[in-house]
């Protein structure tokens, strides 16, 4: 009798534990919500302005500028689809499929393409945790990030490069260009 107790204690404890690890470091499936949703609370003067910054600024119009002269002789001189230049000029990286994601398409490069699909972390108590926010998909920002579509130094290498950057790029003074952040008095 006693071996059967102590049997079934340490089976559930192994369950337990399993559960315990499964719910704390499975990855949450996490969809993208749309740069309006983000718009609400990151839009006012006191957060930092950050909504109207990024919409006057270059990654909302990326996907725009595929449809300037320049941009569509280079494709009809290549005999390329438009397909080719979406890995960078959208938040998808592809066109959109249903509704929802034909819409997020439009918004050009919006903010979950850096910083993660929304729909897990989009909370305030989430996202004022950093850690928790990168459980919940989130990310806080990495410069490193911006090398995934400029390159360091066109000149210099074969890479898959956009044939429109021709000159260097460094991130940390792009930064200053494209530069968000909350202000001290930052919403609590
Ligand atoms: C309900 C309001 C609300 C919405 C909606 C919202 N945020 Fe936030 N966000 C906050 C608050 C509050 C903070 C923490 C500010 C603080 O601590 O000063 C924050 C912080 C952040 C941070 C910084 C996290 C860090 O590293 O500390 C990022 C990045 C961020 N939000 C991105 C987004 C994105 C992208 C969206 C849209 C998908 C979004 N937010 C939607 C309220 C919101
Ligand atoms: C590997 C990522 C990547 C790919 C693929 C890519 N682009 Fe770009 N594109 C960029 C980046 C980054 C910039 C900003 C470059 C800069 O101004 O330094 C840019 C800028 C541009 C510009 C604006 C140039 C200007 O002078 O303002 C045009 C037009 C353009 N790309 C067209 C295209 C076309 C057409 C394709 C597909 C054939 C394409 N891009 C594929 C990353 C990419
Ligand atoms: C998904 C691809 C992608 C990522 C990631 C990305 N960019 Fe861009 N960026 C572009 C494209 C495409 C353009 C050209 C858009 C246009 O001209 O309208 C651009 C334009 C710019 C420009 C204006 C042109 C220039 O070179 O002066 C700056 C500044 C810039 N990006 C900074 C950054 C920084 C800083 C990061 C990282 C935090 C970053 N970008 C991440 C694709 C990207
Ligand atoms: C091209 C990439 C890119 C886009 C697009 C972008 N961000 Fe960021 N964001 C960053 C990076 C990188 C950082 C962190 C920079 C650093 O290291 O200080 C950051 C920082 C932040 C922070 C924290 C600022 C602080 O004071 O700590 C918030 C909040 C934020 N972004 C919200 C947004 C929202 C909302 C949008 C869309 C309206 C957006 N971001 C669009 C790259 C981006």
């Amino acid at each position: 009798m006693l071996k059967i107790s102590a049997f079934f204690f340490c089976t559930s404890l192994v369950i337990i534990a399993g559960l315990l690890i499964h719910f704390n470091s499975a990855p949450v499936k996490a969809d993208y919500v749309g740069v309006q949703s983000c718009q609400s609370c990151h839009s006012s003067l006191a957060s930092g302005s950050i909504f109207p910054v990024w919409e006057s600024g270059p990654h909302r119009s990326a996907l725009q500028i595929l449809d300037t002269d320049s941009a569509q002789a280079y494709l009809q001189s290549e005999n390329i689809s438009i397909d080719n230049c979406l890995q960078c000029h959208s938040t998808l990286g592809r066109k959109g499929q249903d509704e929802f994601e034909k819409l997020l398409h439009q918004q050009g490069i919006g903010c979950e393409r850096c910083h993660g699909p929304g729909s897990q972390y989009i909370q305030s108590t989430i996202m004022k945790d950093q850690e928790m926010m990168e459980r919940f998909g989130g990310s806080s920002g990495d410069l490193a990030d911006c090398y995934s579509c400029h390159t360091k130094d066109p000149s210099a290498t074969n890479d898959n490069h956009c044939p429109f950057q021709t000159s260097p790029f460094d991130a940390e003074s792009a930064w200053a260009t494209i530069k968000h952040s909350r202000s001290e008095e930052s919403f609590r």
